[in-house]
Formats: C-alpha cells, structure tokens, sequence
C-alpha cells in the first residue's frame, strides 16, 4: 500500500536544475571547457564534486587540478549558483507540484526529500514548502551519490516506510537508476528515452496525477 511519496527538489519541486546547470557551464568556460548536449542530464543529481569531476572528464582535465583547486573551483560554482538561487519565491513551484502535494496530504501519506543538494533547505524556505516535508535526507550523511541508491533508502526510513511502500520522483536518469536499486517505485519527469527505467514517465510536471499515479502503482 502507498503511504509515502519521496521527492527529488532540482527539476522536480522547481526549476533550479536550470540555475545548476547554468552556474557549471560558466565555470566550465572559465577553464577552457565547452559542455556536450549530453551534460543537461549527466549532469543532474549528482554531488558537487561528482559534478565537477564529470566536467573536467568532458575536458580531458583530470589531472590538472590539486584537491584544493577542485575545492575552490566548486565554492565558486557554489558562490554563483547561490546569486542565482536568491530571488526564488512560491511563483517557482512548478505547476502540478502543489495539487500533487495536496493530494498525497489528503490521502494521509508522508513526505520526504531525497535531494543531493546541500542548499535544498534554502530552496525550500523559499519556495514557502519546508513545513510539507516529514523527513529530509542530509547529503553530508551519505557515503555514495546517486546513482547510489542510499539517498532514497535513507528517506524512506525517515518516513518509517519500507522501499514498497513509497512513490520516488526525479527528473535525472542517475536519480531513475538510485530509486530501482532501491527497490521503489519510480516516477521519471522529462525524455522518456532518457528515464526508461522508471516506472512511469510524465513529460513535465503538470502532467502529474495523484489518482493516475496511485492506479499505476497499485496495478504494478
Ligand atoms: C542535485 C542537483 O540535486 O544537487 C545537482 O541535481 C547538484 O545538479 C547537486 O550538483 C548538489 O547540489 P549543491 O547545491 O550541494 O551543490
Ligand atoms: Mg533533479
């Protein structure tokens, strides 16, 4: 039976992806590197350094940086995705978040944030929607980013749920690939080509569902 729901916050809960993915391209050009088409989704879900490894990987720059640069490199991405981040408010929900929540509070189910982001309690006071979440995972508690299914095995026991009993969504195929490896049920948001793995895809936001979603998870 369903009695959670766990979300992913950047390009789930609102378009902050967008300003991450922002701020990585300009560090990435201010060190000579020009992201592929393909860094939109390589890039989402993962950690801070796992990202910033990933772009000097596109740059065949590796070995070029000290543990110390590397560390610099991120604040100063961290510094401007932070400006970016500043102005956000309600109006950045993204449509159908709202009436999805609503829903799952009606219904009696929990909620939990499974985000690898360190500034995801900042995005939520800000978009007014800190008070909805019973549980939120720490990403300085985790060993493995995700891929990595810990972060949703983490948030589940926050809500006290088992992995059938809960509902994920992400936006990113790496944030897919950790839901499955943690047994759950996954709601994939964006390219279904690029989260075939999901359970169920839905093209954008407003497409979410609350009864359709509860009806493809019981039928499964
Ligand atoms: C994830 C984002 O939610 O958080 C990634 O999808 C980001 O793009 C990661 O790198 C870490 O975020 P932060 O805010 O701790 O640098
Ligand atoms: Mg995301």
């Amino acid at each position: 039976m369903l009695k959670g729901l766990i979300f992913d916050l950047d390009g789930v809960l609102t378009d902050s992806a967008a300003y991450h993915l922002q701020a990585w391209n300009d560090l990435a050009k201010s060190i000579g590197i020009t992201l592929p088409p393909a860094a939109n989704d390589a890039l989402r879900g993962r950690s801070r350094m796992d990202s910033l490894d990933l772009i000097l990987a596109y740059g065949r720059q590796q070995t070029h940086y000290t543990l110390a640069q590397k560390q610099a490199l991120a604040a100063s991405k961290n510094t401007h995705y932070q400006a970016l981040i500043k102005q956000m408010t309600p109006a950045d929900i993204l449509p159908g978040i709202v009436p999805l929540l609503d829903a799952a509070r009606a219904a009696g189910l929990q909620l939990a944030i499974a985000s690898a982001s360190k500034n995801a309690p900042t995005i939520l006071t800000q978009l007014g929607l800190m008070d909805r979440f019973a549980g939120i995972v720490d990403p300085d508690s985790l060993q493995h980013g995700k891929p990595d299914p810990e972060i949703f095995i983490k948030a589940a026991e926050t809500l006290h749920l088992a992995a059938d009993e809960v509902m994920s969504f992400e936006d990113a195929s790496a944030g897919v690939a950790a839901i499955k490896a943690a047994h759950q049920f996954a709601v994939g948001i964006g390219d279904a080509t690029v989260l075939a793995a999901a359970d169920v895809v839905v093209p954008t936001t407003a497409a979410l569902n609350f009864a359709a979603l509860q009806q493809a998870f019981t039928a499964q």
